[in-house]
């Protein structure tokens, strides 16, 4: 649960404060007031990372050479915690003097400089904003970065092993380069093959049990059944030796986590292939619930829930359950409109200009 945040220099905003209550929090404001940068605030707080830029550096007000975001969050079980996270262009300026060198990232717990997975974890979200829709139709990145962003939310071990797996792979692809090339021989491919293995295994199993828990929760959205296929891409020492010439001609590691990806199903159909928009919508929505239940069984805690400007693409019926779900845990809404204000319960307003 979140208490407050503070901005500074942070995309549009310059020095920004906002208190959250327990309840529903709803942020109102026009087109480009800065509701989605909010929760992109919030979003680095508990992961560490936007969600939105490319380049970590866009987030910094196109002005300034540093920003910072301030938040205190609390969870049932755990104290009161004080996280910050700071990001320059690496360099800042002082005064009239030469610019100075500066890290590019910090990140802080309490106040002490903490490594990015001890960092994220402290804060528990589920996000939720139109750009979701993607999950069902888009490509298969979209989805495993979606596993990644749940699993790393609950386990210290999963940040680390995708941290490592993901520098072992760019190694393992330049030493099968430099085999091809004839500049190395198979022996280099040893260490990295072991690394892969060890980790790659661990993220298809944590994985594994997530699709495995959403599959057996038993709640229905509009009476649709949803579930997920986890089509992985096992790696082990065979299955790397069978692969082993084809990789050394393409230079690129072609089996392992880095491959994996789940089809969206409603009943026995993929929801792509044959559901229409609005089944896709409720698919998704289904995803996002699954998601806070499966956090709370892992870290007994209910985390916060994001909406972003998710109301206006709803129908009345579908409202009610997002309204209905919004009571369950500390909710922040955004939207360009309040109609649905009434409709919420222990609402607190909160708005913002242009
Ligand atoms: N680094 C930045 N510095 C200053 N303004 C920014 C930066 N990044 C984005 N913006 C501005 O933020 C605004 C968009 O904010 P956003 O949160 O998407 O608005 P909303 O969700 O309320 O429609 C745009 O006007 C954009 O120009
Ligand atoms: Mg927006």
């Amino acid at each position: 649960m979140i208490d407050a945040i503070k901005l500074q220099n942070f995309r549009n905003f310059g020095s920004k404060k906002i208190e959250f209550t327990p309840g529903t929090s709803l942020i109102i404001g026009p087109n480009a007031s800065g509701k989605t940068n909010i929760l992109e605030s919030l979003y680095f707080l508990s992961t560490g990372k936007s969600f939105k830029a490319n380049v970590e550096e866009e987030i910094i007000n196109y002005d300034k050479d540093i920003c910072r975001v301030e938040g205190r969050v609390a969870g049932p079980k755990t104290e009161t915690l004080d996280l910050e996270a700071i990001v320059t262009r690496g360099q800042i300026n002082i005064g009239a003097g030469r610019p100075e060198k500066a890290p590019r990232k910090k990140l802080l717990v309490n106040g002490i400089p903490r490594r990015m997975i001890d960092f994220a974890g402290n804060f528990k979200i589920v996000l939720f904003g139109p750009w979701d829709m993607d999950l069902v139709t888009e490509s298969p990145s979209i989805r495993r970065k979606f596993l990644d962003t749940v699993l790393a939310q609950v386990d210290r071990e999963y940040r680390r092993s995708i941290l490592s797996y993901e520098k072992g792979l760019r190694q393992r692809n330049r030493v099968l380069w430099d085999i091809r090339e004839g500049n190395a021989g198979h022996d280099r491919l040893l260490f990295w093959n072991q690394l892969l293995v060890k980790n790659g295994n661990y993220i298809t199993e944590k994985r594994e049990e997530f699709i495995d828990f959403i599959n057996n929760l038993e709640f229905e959205i509009n009476s649709l059944k949803f579930n997920l296929t986890y089509d992985k891409s096992v790696i082990s020492e065979s299955r790397l030796e069978q692969y082993g010439q084809e990789e050394i001609g393409a230079a690129i590691t072609l089996v392992g986590p880095h491959r994996d990806d789940f089809v969206f199903n409603k009943g026995e159909r993929s929801l792509a292939s044959f559901g229409s928009r609005g089944e896709q919508r409720m698919g998704v929505l289904w995803l996002k619930m699954a998601e806070l239940s499966f956090i709370e069984d892992k870290s007994g805690e209910r985390s916060t829930l994001l909406l972003d400007d998710i109301f206006s693409e709803l129908d009345g019926p579908h409202r009610e359950i997002v309204v209905d779900i919004a009571g369950r845990q500390q909710t922040i809404i955004t939207s360009v409109n309040d109609e649905f204000a009434k409709d919420l319960k222990k609402v607190e307003r909160i708005e913002l200009i242009r």
